[in-house]
């Protein structure tokens, strides 16, 4: 049985009756609160797949990739070979569970010991500042570690939905592992073994309702993921991402049926910190309410992993140790208010 929730309001309750955010959702200081828009690289996958695309052409986009991601850590992915019609699937399917009233979605609560489920992240010390957003989170890969008690059956196409986008975000996953080997002139699968067929999967709908305050409340606090690759799905109307680079923010614009890939720690650990995990952040809107879609990939937290030792020379010595469960390291150096990368560091 799922455990009774600690609750306090859900942010979603506190947007519709007009609430100011309580104090322990208030930064005093947002460092650049307003940043600008920019261009951020576009990769068509479809280049670095296809055997029918000109070998030269796949050099070039494979080139482009490695410069994106050791410049930005992130791209706007074209040419996934996923239809429009289905990614605005899973956009209404989560817009639908969203809007379901507070007692209907509380079906699929996160438990007070839990990660996965709907409501708000563990809260992991006093001091902490508030994230205005509600999520779902769900395991997706391996297959058994999926709690179908917590997947809704309301909208009743959502868990179908899902697994479909499940299935689709692995390969794309996949795909996206052997192009960066590539990319750095490595054998294409030395990520993947480093998975040892491990992986695992999570998605994570986040809700970010219109707030009050966006001048002083972040819906989500500037940040790395812990994982090797995050697959972002935007909202198709509403702005929110912002990413740092070179010592400052950037919006980052709405492509609507373009994946936003950006890299996670893991993946800067294992590439030895060629290719970098991007510090972002999601603003807040006082007009609209935004949703998004982010799926984690990484390797099972028993699997070893380290940086690629091709990677390894006199010029650039070994950056990062070997560890497992990075995903932990991570908690409770969030939890103490330091950097994980910081802490694996050689
Ligand atoms: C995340 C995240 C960004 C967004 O869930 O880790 O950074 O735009 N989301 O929702
Ligand atoms: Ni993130």
């Amino acid at each position: 049985m799922i455990q009774p929730i600690i609750m306090s309001k859900y942010v979603q309750e506190m947007s519709i009756d007009g609430d100011e955010p309580p104090p322990r959702f208030i930064i005093k200081q947002i460092p650049n609160p307003n940043p600008p828009l920019t261009s951020i690289p576009i990769i068509d996958l479809s280049l670095l797949s296809s055997s029918s695309s000109p070998y030269s052409e796949q050099i070039q986009e494979l080139q482009n990739l490695k410069e994106a991601l050791s410049s930005w850590g992130c791209f706007q992915a074209t040419g996934h070979g996923i239809s429009c019609i289905f990614l605005d699937k899973i956009r209404e399917v989560s817009k639908q569970f969203f809007g379901l009233a507070t007692m209907e979605k509380q079906k699929y609560g996160r438990a007070v010991n839990d990660i996965e489920g709907y409501g708000n992240d563990p809260v992991l010390s006093d001091n902490q500042v508030y994230d205005w957003s509600d999520r779902l989170f769900l395991n997706l890969i391996p297959h058994h570690s999926r709690k179908l008690q917590l997947w809704p059956t309301n909208p009743t196409q959502f868990r179908e939905i899902l697994s479909e986008y499940s299935e689709k975000m692995k390969e794309m996953a996949e795909l996206l592992l052997k192009a960066m080997a590539r990319s750095l002139n490595l054998e294409e699968n030395c990520f993947l073994k480093q998975y040892e067929k491990q992986e695992q999967m999570a998605a994570r709908f986040n809700y970010y309702p219109k707030c009050p305050k966006p001048e002083s409340v972040l819906g989500v606090k500037a940040h790395s993921d812990g994982s090797a690759i995050t697959i972002l799905l935007q909202d198709k109307q509403v702005e929110g991402l912002q990413i740092f680079k070179d010592d400052q923010w950037y919006k980052v614009p709405i492509i609507p049926h373009a994946l936003l890939v950006n890299l996670g720690d893991q993946m800067q650990i294992m590439s030895n910190g060629i290719l970098k995990s991007p510090i972002h952040r999601v603003s807040t809107s006082s007009e609209k309410n935004r949703i998004s879609i982010a799926v984690f990939h990484l390797p099972n937290s028993e699997v070893e992993i380290e940086p690629i030792q091709d990677l390894v020379d006199e010029k650039r010595p070994q950056q990062y140790r070997k560890l497992t469960n990075y995903g932990a390291i991570n908690f409770q150096c969030f939890q103490s208010g330091k950097i994980a990368l910081d802490s694996v560091k050689i």
